[in-house]
C-alpha cells in the first residue's frame, strides 16, 4: 500500500506551516506531536483570517452596507464550504465556539419542552472512552431530568466492547460517543453502534473531535443524526466549531442561547425564533474564525484526506514499533495499528508523565501529559494519567525516530 504522501509532499507541506520554525528549549526545531490537543495553521490559514480583518470586516446580517454584504456572504460561503466538507446540507450546519458548545448546544435544547424533550423515563447512552466534553454535558442533561446515564463499556485494551451495546433498549433517547478516542485513538465501530441506536429509535451523536482531520468525514454515511466538529483540531482557528444536525431534528429544537439574531419578531411578551440554522446562533458569530476554518478545509482538500490517512498510519506502524520495542513503555489502548488513529499514550514504569513530559520538551519534542481530558477513560486502565504523541501528516519519520530515542532514555534518566 502506498504510504501517503512522500517525503518531498511532506517537506513541502510543512513549509506551509511557519510554526515550525520555532526552535526549542534544547535548540532543535521543535517537533510537535500535540496535534490531538491543537493542531497548527498553515500559512493560508492565517492569512485568509487577516484577509478578513484588512479588507472585509464588517457585522453580518444586519445593515446593507459593502462591507456589512461582504462579511455576510463570506460567513455564509463559510457554511457551504463545511457542508461539502462533509456532505452534509449548509442550513443544517451550526456555528458554535468550540465542539464542547456544539455539544452543550444540543443537550441544553433537549432539555427543554419539546418533539425531543428528554424526561426521567429516558436513558441516555454514552461510552466509558469519551473526553470530559461527550460526557459531562450528558451527565448534566440526566441530572437536569431526571433520565438514566449509561454506557457501553470497553474492553481491556480500550475498544468499545460491542458486547455492552445491550445498554442501549427502547427507553434510550440519545447515544453520544466518540468516533475516535483522544487517548487510545481507538476507532469506533460507527456502524455497530448507530444499528443498536437504529433498533431502539434512539437520537445518535458522533463527536469528531479527532477523527476530522485524518479520516474523511461523510455525515450522511456515518449514518448519524448529530456530529460536532472543532475547527482548531482540524487546521483551522480558534474560538469556532460546528454542530451538523438533521434538518428534521433541528426543525423542531427549541435554542439554546437566545437573544438578537435568532429572532423573527419580539413583542414584550413573547418571541417568535427565526428557522434553523439561525435559530441556533445568537449573539455576534465567529466570522474570521469561520472564514479561515473553510480555508482549513480547502487546505485539507488539497493534500487529501486519504493521502493523510495513509501518511499518518505509517507513522503509527513507526511509533508504535518503535515505542513496543521499549521494556518500560506501556502503551495504552489496542495493539493493532488499524484499529487506531496515530495518538498514542503511553507510560514509563515509575516515571510520572509530567516528568516524561519535562524530559521531552528539553528534547524539543511537545507531547501532552496528563489525564487528556477523559479522567473515566485513565480510570478504566487503572491509571491517573499519561504521556501521549499525537501525530499528523506534518510530522515526519525522522521526528518519530527522534521521539522513539528519547522515550527510550526516559526510564534510566529518572530511575537509575
Ligand atoms: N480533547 C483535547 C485533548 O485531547 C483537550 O487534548
Amino acid at each position: 500500500m502506498s504510504e501517503g504522501l512522500n517525503s518531498k509532499q511532506v517537506e513541502r507541506i510543512r513549509a506551509d506551516f511557519p510554526i515550525l520554525a520555532r526552535v526549542g528549549r534544547g535548540g532543535r526545531p521543535v517537533a510537535y506531536m500535540d496535534s490531538a490537543a491543537t493542531s497548527q495553521k498553515p500559512r493560508c490559514v492565517i492569512e485568509a483570517e487577516d484577509d478578513f480583518y484588512l479588507s472585509h470586516n464588517g457585522a453580518i446580517n444586519r445593515g446593507t452596507h459593502l462591507l456589512g454584504d461582504e462579511a455576510t456572504s463570506a460567513f455564509e460561503d463559510s457554511r457551504y464550504r463545511l457542508a461539502r466538507f462533509l456532505n452534509a446540507k449548509p442550513h443544517e450546519i451550526i456555528w458554535t465556539k468550540n465542539a464542547t458548545e456544539a455539544l452543550n448546544l444540543l443537550a441544553g435544547s433537549l432539555a427543554q419542552p419539546g418533539a425531543l424533550e428528554v424526561t426521567a423515563k429516558d436513558n441516555l447512552v454514552i461510552t466509558r472512552a469519551e473526553h470530559h466534553s461527550n460526557l459531562v454535558p450528558w451527565q448534566q442533561l440526566a441530572k437536569k431530568t431526571g433520565a438514566q446515564l449509561r454506557w457501553i463499556d470497553l474492553t481491556p485494551d480500550g475498544r468499545l466492547d460491542l458486547d455492552t451495546l445491550d445498554v442501549i433498549d427502547e427507553h434510550t433517547k440519545v447515544v453520544a460517543f466518540t468516533h475516535a478516542s483522544n487517548v487510545t485513538g481507538a476507532i469506533s465501530d460507527v456502524a455497530k453502534v448507530a444499528e443498536a441506536a437504529d433498533a431502539a429509535g434512539a437520537i445518535k451523536v458522533l463527536d469528531t473531535c479527532q477523527s476530522s482531520v485524518h479520516l474523511k468525514i461523510d455525515v450522511k454515511a456515518l449514518n448519524v443524526d448529530f456530529a460536532v466538529f472543532s475547527s482548531h483540531k482540524m487546521c483551522g482557528p480558534t474560538g469556532v466549531g460546528a454542530l451538523w444536525g438533521r434538518d428534521e431534528f433541528l426543525q423542531v429544537m427549541p435554542p439554546f442561547l437566545t437573544g438578537g439574531s435568532v429572532v423573527a419578531d419580539v413583542t414584550m411578551e413573547e418571541t417568535l425564533f427565526l428557522p434553523p440554522p439561525n435559530r441556533f446562533e445568537a449573539g455576534s458569530q465567529p466570522v474570521a474564525q469561520a472564514v479561515g476554518w473553510a480555508r482549513a478545509l480547502d487546505y485539507l482538500d488539497q493534500i487529501g484526506l486519504e493521502q493523510i490517512e495513509r501518511y499518518e498510519s505509517a507513522l503509527l506502524a513507526n511509533l508504535m514499533s518503535g515505542l513496543n520495542s521499549i521494556s518500560t513503555c506501556n502503551i495504552l489502548g489496542p495493539a493493532d495499528t488499524k484499529q487506531r488513529l496515530a495518538v498514542v499514550a503511553f507510560e514509563i514504569d515509575g516515571v510520572h508523565p509530567h516528568d516524561v513530559g519535562q524530559f521531552l520538551d528539553a528534547e524539543d519534542l511537545a507531547v501532552r501529559v496528563g489525564h487528556h481530558c477523559a479522567i473515566p477513560l485513565h480510570r478504566h486502565f487503572g491509571v491517573k494519567s499519561s504521556s501521549r504523541a499525537s501525530l499528523s501528516f506534518i510530522n515526519t519519520i525522522e521526528e518519530v525516530d527522534r521521539l522513539v530515542e528519547a522515550v527510550g532514555k526516559v526510564h534510566d534518566y529518572f530511575r537509575k
